[in-house]
């Protein structure tokens, strides 16, 4: 009867110590494995502190953090590298997977890592920076748009290898004023991807896309350089309800056309290096109203395409300054 209490009790006791939470016994927990003997046991023993305020939970964290999702630091990437490579020398490989536990869990890729937190239910912004509205995702192998904080501002997703944009990965996020996705692998957007009420800037120059998917009215800045446009890719009418934008760059792609028609707000049209071989009279002025000017729109290139400017008077008598390209 006593040693079945007994027993109970130290049942009891062990279950209570297995169910404290792990910063109580972390600092003891982390030294198991030095405690076998190691040369630098003693060492790290002489100054282990037993008062926890004094001990730095703060690298307990750290290692937490690496245990649960992988180092997202570039040093992981030491352990799916070949040892020969010369980014990382030797020994930081033997510094970095020594005596730690978490060098054990690699990273096969941050995207996929991306993949599977977010899968979790896991915010961005343990792969990405977040800083106030902004998230930062430059060059960080992305393969998709990633699920974004609902107060998302300006999104930078620079420099990864997004394929494609879906009509669901931008749902929602009404506070959306500037995506950048300059040097991604992106060939389509779907349709309605981008119809966000207060987006301003859409940045997409070094991509693959053959066309522009619908635009919202409070679009300010498109920057499309870079791609591989075609005239059939731009639906008819695509800029004309577009009241406040100013700045269209479609320079580098291969249009054959000036897509018309092009609303009041324009300041800066460029399409230097298309396929433009001819320039209808009524693209920047009415032709049935002589004396109007178009006094925003003041920068206009038309260098690099196969046109002799010089051959559509009639298309220019309202600009304030002639289109740059060639007149000869
Ligand atoms: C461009 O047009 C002008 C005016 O018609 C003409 O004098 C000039 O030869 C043309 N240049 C070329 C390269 O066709």
């Amino acid at each position: 009867m006593r040693i079945s209490a007994l027993l109970g009790l130290m049942a009891l006791v062990i279950q209570e110590a297995q169910a404290m939470p792990p910063w109580i016994n972390g600092g003891v927990k982390q030294k198991q494995p030095q405690d076998e003997g190691t040369a630098y046991n003693s060492l790290e023993l002489g100054s282990y502190d037993p008062n926890l305020e004094n001990y730095d939970l703060s690298s307990y964290e750290e290692q937490t953090i690496k245990t649960v999702y992988g180092d997202l630091t570039p040093k992981t990437k030491v352990g799916t590298l070949a040892p020969s490579t010369t980014r990382v020398s030797p020994k930081m490989v033997t510094a970095t997977m020594a005596p730690r536990t978490w060098t054990a869990v690699t990273t096969p890729s941050i995207s996929s890592l991306l993949n599977a937190l977010t899968a979790k239910g896991l915010p961005t912004c343990l792969v990405c920076v977040c800083l106030g509205t902004s998230v930062y995702c430059d060059d960080a192998d992305l393969e998709n748009i990633p699920p974004l904080p609902q107060e998302t501002t300006y999104l930078y997703a620079r420099f990864n290898h997004i394929s494609q944009i879906q009509t669901g990965d931008f749902k929602g996020l009404r506070k959306l004023r500037r995506i950048d996705l300059s040097g991604n692998s992106i060939s389509t957007i779907e349709d309605d991807a981008l119809l966000l009420p207060d987006l301003q800037e859409l940045i997409i120059p070094e991509n693959k896309l053959v066309s522009l998917p619908k635009l919202p009215g409070s679009l300010v800045r498109l920057d499309a350089q870079l791609n591989n446009l075609q005239g059939s890719g731009i639906l008819p009418d695509s800029f004309r309800e577009l009241k406040k934008l100013q700045f269209l760059y479609l320079s580098d792609n291969k249009l054959d056309y000036i897509p018309v028609p092009l609303p009041s707000s324009l300041r800066s049209l460029h399409l230097q290096n298309n396929h433009i071989q001819t320039i209808p009279e009524d693209t920047f002025c009415d032709a049935q109203d002589h004396k109007q000017i178009r006094r925003a729109l003041e920068d206009i290139r038309l260098d690099g395409n196969p046109i002799n400017l010089s051959l559509f008077p009639d298309a220019y008598f309202c600009l304030p300054r002639l289109p740059i390209g060639s007149y000869t």
